[in-house]
């Protein structure tokens, strides 16, 4: 028999959305074989607490990959945290080593998110090279490392965020238009080129219900592809993660 793949999860407190991400992340790994640990840890854990349960997991033969699930409460600082995991089983690709070897274009892992969409992409048949690629959102998660990914398959990219001057217009110029801001409905049908591909990374809640970053009744009656909320780019997500839990256990 070959060997056994393990994801380590953490949670940190009761964030009732992550606990939704985390019970999803498991059943895939259990779906596909890979087993699961989960490390649920109480919102009063201390930085020194979090940071050693890692040192062990990073020390740990068994364990192939390790994922703290974001965001953590206030009083810790998320990017020691993410400092603190051996970048070879980081498989979000948050480590600052991960997100260099992104940068220049040779990575072991690429973020989940990014990733995902960038596999519907080109599920969708258009091709990204010369193309107007718009991401509107420059988180680390999301928006910087999309843009990197456009760019290295040659789009003509622009990132747009909270400050940016005539957002409608930069986003009418979108032949792939990537959207992760965290607005219900943020873009509407005049801010969306005919023919163009929209991918929707919102998750919001709105009276109980989830809806994405994007009009999609009306945008969908201009676009050339676009993805729904939910049932696009979150299932592509979660995807990746198996993909990074199995590249993390080849790597070792
Ligand atoms: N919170 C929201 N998205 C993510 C993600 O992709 N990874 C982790 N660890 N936390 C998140």
């Amino acid at each position: 028999m070959g060997k056994e793949i393990t994801l380590a999860v953490i949670i940190v407190g009761d964030d009732s959305a992550s606990r939704v991400y985390v019970d999803g992340k498991k059943r895939d790994c259990a779906e596909i074989g890979i087993k699961s640990e989960e490390h649920a840890l109480s919102a009063d854990t201390t930085e020194q607490e979090l940071l050693a349960l890692i040192d062990s997991l990073n020390a740990r033969s068994d364990v192939d990959g390790i994922l703290v699930q974001l965001p953590l409460p206030k009083h810790i600082n998320a990017q020691n945290v993410i400092m603190r995991i051996d970048h070879q089983k980081d498989v979000d690709a948050f480590h600052p080593i991960n997100v260099g070897k992104i940068m220049v274009g040779n990575f072991s892992f690429l973020p989940c998110t990014p990733a995902g969409v960038m596999e519907l992409i080109k599920e969708s048949g258009v091709s990204i090279e010369g193309k107007e690629c718009v991401v509107v959102g420059r988180s680390n998660i999301v928006g910087k490392p999309q843009a990197m990914l456009l760019l290295h398959e040659n789009g003509t990219v622009t990132i747009c965020h909270s400050r940016t001057k005539n957002l409608a217009d930069v986003c009418r110029r979108a032949d792939i238009l990537v959207v992760a801001v965290g607005k219900s409905r943020f873009i509407t049908a005049d801010m969306v080129k005919d023919g163009a591909v929209v991918i929707d990374v919102g998750m919001n809640r709105e009276d109980g219900k989830l809806c994405g970053d994007v009009d999609f009744e009306s945008v969908k009656e201009k676009a050339f592809a676009i993805t729904p909320v939910p049932g696009g780019v979150g299932p592509m997500t979660r995807a990746i993660l198996m993909r990074n839990t199995v590249t993390a256990a080849k790597l070792r």
